[in-house]
């Protein structure tokens, strides 16, 4: 059924099968509310949204897929995708790896073989990547991350000040990762400008009908399906979703592939981005987060959804 999944959206029942994978993961109300960032504390934890776009521009959705969420650590995959595409993989492999560390998302540790981060969905790799970023593109830095995201999104996305500044006030252990990380090379120029557009990019807003849209145009190869507009590269997105498919979901990364099988990141947020390649993007919100920091109830939306499409790369 898979192959058929984006072409005939209306003909398979999509939006039918996305309002009843909403209604079964509905009552799993198990996790907590992300709260080491105060602002995040603030939202109401039984928000639950699903969205599924197809790379020929149908989007179907169930619940508050129009509710918005900060992106959080889902940036990660796209400011990757900016990095390699501005640099050059070579260039970011000598700051970044891309090996799974199986530590936990804001782990302290880096590969004692090369010094780098083990890979950029970890926070000590997005905030090399951050660091790529800003060197690069100086003032313009954040603008043109935003840019991006917008450009995959369809729609100008902004950034919530609050939540920013909530990260920007309390993130010391990010920041404390940014000096360590300019002590060892993998960030050469100001380590608090890098974590500074880190945490700006991790507020960006966003909803998940966005992210189901995001999601499609990484699937479409980094081609907006709606807008036709060219937000990535297609060598940097074939790489991104490499590094999504090993990396995305952290300590979970091995379980996630076994079950849903296919390139994800989530978000402290509440967020959790799937691309299906070729066919789909699927956006779900729901901000109680398990222990490993991932949407606990997005999780199971992903599970039975992966089920009833046929998603599993294998
Ligand atoms: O750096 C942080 O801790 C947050 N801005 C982002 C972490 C995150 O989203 C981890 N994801 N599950």
């Amino acid at each position: 059924m898979t192959a058929g999944v984006a072409s005939e959206a209306s003909a398979y029942g999509l939006q039918a099968v996305v309002e009843e994978v909403h209604a079964r993961a509905l009552p799993d109300g198990s996790g907590h509310l992300a709260d080491y960032i105060p602002e995040l504390a603030q939202v109401s934890p039984d928000a639950f949204g699903l969205a599924v776009a197809t790379t020929d521009g149908h989007l179907c959705s169930a619940g508050d897929a129009d509710a918005p969420f900060t992106i959080q650590s889902i940036s990660k995959a796209f400011a990757y995708c900016i990095a390699l595409e501005l640099l050059g993989r070579d260039k970011v492999l000598e700051h970044v790896g891309v090996e799974p560390s199986g530590d936990a998302f804001n782990a302290i540790v880096f590969d004692p073989a090369t010094n780098r981060p083990y890979n950029p969905m970890v926070n000590a790799g997005a905030i090399a990547v951050a660091g790529l970023i800003q060197a690069h593109a100086g003032a313009e830095a954040f603008d043109l991350v935003l840019d991006r995201l917008s450009a995959a999104a369809g729609r100008p996305l902004d950034m919530d000040d609050a939540v920013y500044r909530s990260e920007a006030t309390t993130g010391h252990r990010n920041k404390g990762i940014a000096h360590l990380l300019r002590a060892t090379g993998a960030i050469r120029g100001d380590a608090d400008a890098a974590v500074d557009l880190y945490f700006r990019v991790c507020a960006i807003r966003v909803t998940a009908a966005n992210l189901a849209r995001m999601g499609a145009t990484l699937a479409n190869i980094g081609e907006n399906p709606v807008t036709g507009r060219a937000a990535f590269a297609v060598d940097a997105v074939r790489a991104t979703l490499s590094v999504m498919f090993t990396c995305g979901m952290y300590d979970y990364a091995g379980n996630w592939a076994l079950d849903v099988g296919v390139p994800a990141k989530s978000g402290v947020g509440g967020g959790i981005l799937g691309v299906v390649n070729r066919q789909l993007g699927i956006g779900t919100f729901s901000p109680r987060l398990d222990a490993k920091g991932n949407s606990a109830r997005g999780i199971r939306a992903f599970h039975e959804l992966a089920e009833e499409l046929g998603l599993h790369v294998f």
